[in-house]
């Protein structure tokens, strides 16, 4: 592969856990962000839309920091790189913002200086800098992804949602950092709850590629992080049983929160408005968005 001077990666959104499954089950959305990286002569960093006013400036941006990684894997030194973002997934709302820019850099430095890595070698660097691989894999990938992560390498298997599923997402207004989420939750859980949440998990997925979306009311159900988190997103519970009375099939927080996802079949716009009140009635405001699923994965498009 020949090096570029200058290439730009757009990388969709993404949902994790989708319920049970915890750390192991993704899903990318149609909202995307754009990663501009060029060789340049001292580092810069430029971006565009949310984070313009809080995310670094410097090597500590998490965009470079995976780049430096991808290089690592290649056994290449990084040169000094010229970053622009525009950013549209809001910030540690549960879909995948930081993902996002991990995946754009890595995917953005493997066509800039042609490291030559594979699909598998960039989830494993892309794990290895986010922690868990539920939402890089479908930000790289796109579609459906069902990951395991060994101590050597993550597994994944990608897989094609069934046509006519849309999804509507609830996003509150505050941010909750996945590292305080998932110190909420507790060391050893009951055999019962791990039990409720592989069968469910394994449903989820299967509705998911059969189309049994009717399913998903009860596949998407959880005991392994969403009441450990509840007191971090009043109206969590609340917001996904009104997602569930106005007609969706199906509803989570989406990754660690404070973002609840739900599927349904057309619009939605009912099932958003229920979310947004029920979150509202618990002191939460937040805005609701449609969005399509996103077969495509992170996409090189200069
Ligand atoms: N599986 C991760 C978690 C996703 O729930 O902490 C973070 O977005």
């Amino acid at each position: 592969m020949s090096a570029r001077t200058g290439v730009t990666v757009q990388v969709p959104a993404t949902t994790a856990n989708l319920g049970p499954g915890y750390d192991c089950l993704g899903l990318a959305l149609g909202l995307h962000n754009e990663v501009t990286l060029a060789r340049a002569g001292t580092l810069s960093v430029e971006i565009q839309g949310e984070g313009a006013d809080s995310l670094a400036r410097d090597a500590s941006h998490m965009v470079l920091v995976a780049a430096a990684a991808a290089c690592a894997a290649a056994g290449r030194e990084p040169p000094p790189l010229a970053l622009r973002q525009v950013n549209r997934i809001p910030l540690a709302r549960g879909l995948g913002s930081s993902s996002a820019a991990i995946v754009g850099g890595i995917v953005g430095v493997d066509e800039l200086l042609g490291l030559g890595l594979t699909a598998r070698q960039m989830l494993d660097v892309a794990t290895a800098v986010e922690g868990h691989p539920d939402n890089v894999a479908p930000a790289l990938l796109g579609g459906l992804t069902v990951c395991c992560a060994t101590d050597d390498e993550v597994l994944v298997e990608r897989l094609e949602v069934a046509p006519g599923l849309s999804c509507v997402v609830a996003i509150p207004e505050f941010e909750v950092a996945t590292h305080e989420a998932r110190r909420a939750l507790p060391d050893i859980v009951p055999h019962a709850d791990a039990v409720f949440n592989l069968c469910r998990a394994s449903l989820v997925v299967a509705a998911l590629v059969s189309g049994d979306f009717a399913q998903l009311g009860e596949a998407m159900r959880d005991r392994l992080h969403q009441p450990y988190r509840a007191h971090l997103v009043p109206g969590m519970a609340e917001a996904i049983a009104a997602a569930l009375d106005a007609g969706a099939h199906g509803a989570a927080l989406s990754g660690s929160g404070p973002t609840v996802a739900a599927f349904m079949a057309g619009g939605g716009e009912e099932v958003g408005a229920a979310m947004v009140k029920a979150f509202a009635g618990a002191g939460t405001t937040a805005v609701a968005s449609a969005l399509a699923l996103s077969p495509e994965g992170a996409r090189i498009v200069t």
